[in-house]
């Protein structure tokens, strides 16, 4: 099929590619010029394990090409994918200024019946209003179809998501889009949900609030445990392997991070204020989320008495292991504390100094963990990659001026802690 795919952030830049890789021909669309100059020179804006290979293979095969006309990527294409940024208002409400204004240039340059497909995520009721948009500017009355097609893909493994979905979901309400969406998505072999536009807008909505929910609720079990004398790794244990209730996403840590979870829970709570309803569960979701990280900090303060003129090395910057996104990084905040407090600081990330760079002030960035180790006061870590689970810790032990380390997302067995002459701290143990 020929898909024009509108917006090349993470969600557009795997789903374009991707849907090439089934064989299909992608016009990948940007208002970015340098963004696009850049892809056709075959720079990838963003870290994603897969995607270069796939990007480069497809647009070799002549299956991906790059435009910054919104027209010429509707002309050659029967479904167009509007997968541009919603991000939000002070508010917590979804800015759709970039949805709306890509449905009018939709409209105004369909030329045969297309399959206007909203991959955003966005709010119950934007699908109406994007065919509303999508008739008022259309002045050939050309006919056309509004799908809503969620994205669950999670970046680090963006890619294998996408290839490898437990379901896709696909509100509709012709027949006729449904038949479209259908077969294109019939090669991945996955569930395929048809449910009306709205139903699949909440479906998102819901999915990453619940999922938001589960990591809370670990957080708060965290606490439960510490002054319990419990293991919250055990707990969690116990707890996922009841099948109703499921192992994933009961990772007690430093608090969801991103650019998805706080946003959409945000969101969430305010398109149910909009429609009448409190929804008082998500709002204690966010409070137990920023709470977490100041309680983590407290946890740094308590274990060094005076933060002040210390030297403290922070292991993981990225908001989760594999990418590169520093948005909504609880490295931030706890780092921006340290400071604040008179604390230097040194850190090193697998791969997101280039962006950290941009962001944070007076952090000595280095090469690896055992620079950071050398004469730090303590260790914290923020991001749990698979470079710090296999570290030396003989040598950091010898690095560091005092042996501590404060693990935020529990990755070190504290017996074996003890046991290397570590004074150790996580969560929940
Ligand atoms: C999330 C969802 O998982 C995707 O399904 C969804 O498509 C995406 O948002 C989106 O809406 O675009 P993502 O934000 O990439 O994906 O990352 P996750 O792997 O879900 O992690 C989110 C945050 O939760 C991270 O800060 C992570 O450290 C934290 N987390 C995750 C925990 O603290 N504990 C856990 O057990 C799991």
């Amino acid at each position: 099929m020929k898909i024009c795919i509108i917006g090349t952030g993470y969600v557009g830049l795997v789903t374009g590619p991707c849907l090439a890789e089934l064989g299909n021909v992608i016009t990948c669309v940007d208002n970015n010029e340098d963004k696009i100059k850049q892809l056709k020179e075959g720079v990838i804006p963003i870290y994603e394990p897969g995607l270069d290979e796939i990007i480069h293979r497809n647009v070799e095969q002549g299956r991906i090409s790059f435009t910054t006309s919104i027209e010429e990527g509707v002309k050659k294409s029967d479904i167009i994918f509007i997968a541009v940024s919603t991000p939000p208002k002070p508010n917590g409400q979804a800015d759709l200024s970039s949805v709306a204004n890509v449905a009018q240039q939709v409209a105004y340059s369909m030329d045969s019946y297309k399959v206007i497909v909203d991959k955003s995520t966005v709010p119950v009721k934007t699908g109406e209003k994007v065919a509303e948009t999508i008739k008022r500017y259309n002045k050939h009355n050309i006919d056309f179809d509004v799908v809503s097609n969620p994205e669950f893909l999670r970046e680090g493994s963006a890619v294998m998501d996408f290839m490898h979905p437990d379901r896709i979901v696909i509100g509709v309400t012709s027949q006729r889009a449904a038949k479209i969406m259908t077969e294109l998505y019939e090669p991945l072999g996955a569930q395929i949900m048809i449910t009306n536009i709205k139903s699949a807008e909440i479906i998102k909505h819901a999915s990453n609030s619940f999922l938001a929910m589960k990591i809370s609720f670990a957080n708060e079990l965290a606490s439960v445990c510490e002054l319990a004398g419990a293991d919250i790794e055990e707990v969690v244990a116990g707890m996922g392997s009841d099948s109703r209730i499921g192992r994933a996403f009961l990772n007690a840590g430093i608090g969801y991070g991103g650019s998805c979870f706080p946003k959409d829970v945000s969101a969430f709570i305010r398109i149910a204020e909009d429609l009448g309803h409190d929804f008082h569960i998500l709002k204690e979701v966010e409070r137990i989320n920023r709470e977490q990280r100041e309680r983590f900090i407290k946890k740094i303060e308590d274990t060094l008495w005076v933060v002040k003129d210390k030297q403290i090395g922070i292991l993981g910057l990225a908001f989760k292991p594999n990418t590169d996104d520093m948005r909504s990084a609880p490295s931030i905040d706890i780092i921006n504390h340290l400071q604040a407090e008179g604390a230097s600081i040194r850190a090193y990330d697998p791969e997101a100094m280039k962006v950290a760079e941009k962001l944070l002030e007076d952090v000595m960035f280095c090469k690896d963990p055992y620079e950071v180790a050398d004469g730090s006061d303590a260790l914290v870590i923020c991001t749990e990659w698979d470079e710090f689970k296999n570290i030396d810790l003989e040598r950091i032990r010898k690095l560091l001026t005092h042996p501590i380390i404060i693990d935020g997302r529990n990755i070190f067995v504290p017996g074996d802690m003890d046991r290397n002459g570590f004074l150790y701290k996580s969560i929940g143990r």
